[in-house]
């Protein structure tokens, strides 16, 4: 089997991870492992614009493996094992390298996603898809590793399902041969939760949700002791879009005075009132500071955004509090994946290529998940279709639908 790895939507801590171990896993099992950059980006441009150094490059592996020409960081030269993966920044023109053992080496403690990641607006046409097939066959692949969000994962479940209909049309435009045509009738694809924002059904956990989690909270202990020094209060804006799981974590592990999450909104629209009332009384027992955490997909009575200028000011008029907004925005995304987002995409990598191995045009497309510290494997579609009725619950107001969706233990 030839089996491809790509990362895509936005980055996570743990994507590396994830990498690291489907190609490793991959070839000790006796596969070929490959890499696209720049997610399904990468899968659309292919390898046809590989510029002539890289070109030169490549021919010239000398017998022990070494790639010369071709810069790495520092200039150093790579021995690149059995693929010929050097880096991104290097293989210009090539999306879909071979990669081999070595290449990945010590990617668990880095972070974001070295491979490149986009939002490709080209695969969500036909076309697209097709043209990103068509790379697949003429390089041989025949199984994807998708990490990356929801929207992600569903391009990779319609990929699947449109993949004989492409098949066909580049056979009949002969853009592939008899025999690749027959060599490729099924795509065997695989999805993995790559989200900072733990807002996936079917799973407990996401990947770089943790260390996301864990960089709010440094951000809050930061932020603690200049608040407590002058007596303030902070607004904290915190990512996640559609899920509060990230506000309400770290509003929990950090002993937050007040959180704003999309699932919770306030019952009435007296929510400046109830938020004074309880950060008065906290002051009133001898708090030195005030923490309030707004996730940025808050929704007031109304479904309306809540921002965290609009809490600043509520908390300085009413209530007199020297108070400042501090948006962590990307600082949560990226750095060093904690161990959690080191162990658990592992475990999840070697899941995913044994998930592909068995796979068959029978067998439904998994996504592997997490649940009660156990890797397992859910049908990605029904995990996708799920997540999705959670964003429409919150919209209808029913919240109560929308948490157990997210968490079947949520209902009983
Ligand atoms: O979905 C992950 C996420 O980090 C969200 O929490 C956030 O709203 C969004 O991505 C930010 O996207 P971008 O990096 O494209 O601004």
């Amino acid at each position: 089997m030839k089996l491809a790895v790509l990362t895509s939507g936005g980055d996570s801590a743990g994507m590396n991870a994830v990498v690291r171990a489907v190609v490793k896993t991959a070839i000790a099992k006796g596969c070929e492992a490959w890499v696209v950059r720049e997610g399904y980006e990468g899968l659309v441009r292919g390898n046809a614009h590989e510029t002539q150094e890289v070109k030169d490059a490549r021919a010239s592996k000398d017998e022990a493996g070494f790639v010369h020409n071709l810069r790495f960081g520092d200039g150093e030269l790579l021995k690149d094992g059995t693929g010929d993966f050097i880096s991104g920044r290097t293989m210009r023109g090539r999306y879909i390298v071979r990669v081999g053992w070595d290449d990945v080496r010590g990617w668990f403690g880095e972070g974001g996603t070295l491979i490149g990641t986009a939002r490709s607006v080209t695969f969500r046409t036909t076309e697209g898809r097709q043209t990103a097939a068509h790379n697949m066959i003429k390089e041989g692949i025949d199984a994807l590793v998708v990490c990356g969000g929801d929207g992600s994962l569903t391009g990779a479940d319609v990929f699947r399902s449109e993949w004989p209909k492409h098949v066909e049309a580049l056979r009949s435009q002969d853009k592939i041969t008899e025999e690749q045509a027959k060599a490729h009738q099924h795509l065997r694809i695989v999805g993995l939760v790559g989200s900072i924002d733990n807002d996936m059904a079917m799973t407990d956990m996401t990947i770089g949700a943790p260390t996301a989690l864990h960089r709010i909270c440094e951000a809050i202990d930061n932020i603690n002791s200049t608040a407590y020094s002058h007596s303030r209060a902070f607004v904290l804006e915190v990512m996640g879009r559609h899920c509060g799981w990230l506000a309400l974590m770290a509003g929990v592990s950090s002993g937050a005075d007040f959180i704003f999450i999309p699932e919770n909104p306030p019952e009435a629209d007296n929510w400046e009132d109830r938020m004074c009332s309880a950060i008065q009384s906290h002051r009133e027992i001898g708090q030195r500071k005030t923490i309030v955490i707004v996730a940025e997909g808050a929704l007031d009575s109304a479904l309306k955004p809540i921002c965290a200028d609009h809490v600043k000011d509520v908390l300085a008029n009413r209530l007199g509090l020297d108070t400042r907004v501090t948006t962590l925005g990307h600082t949560q995304r990226g750095g060093v994946p904690c161990a959690y987002d080191r162990i658990m995409p592992t475990l999840q990598g070697i899941e995913a290529v044994e998930a592909l191995l068995e796979s068959t045009p029978e067998t439904p497309s998994y996504m592997i998940g997490v649940r009660e510290n156990k890797i397992h494997r859910v049908p990605l579609m029904e995990a996708v279709a799920k997540t999705r009725e959670v964003a429409t619950a919150i919209a209808a107001k029913d919240f109560a639908r929308a948490m157990s969706l997210r968490d079947p233990e949520f209902a009983e």
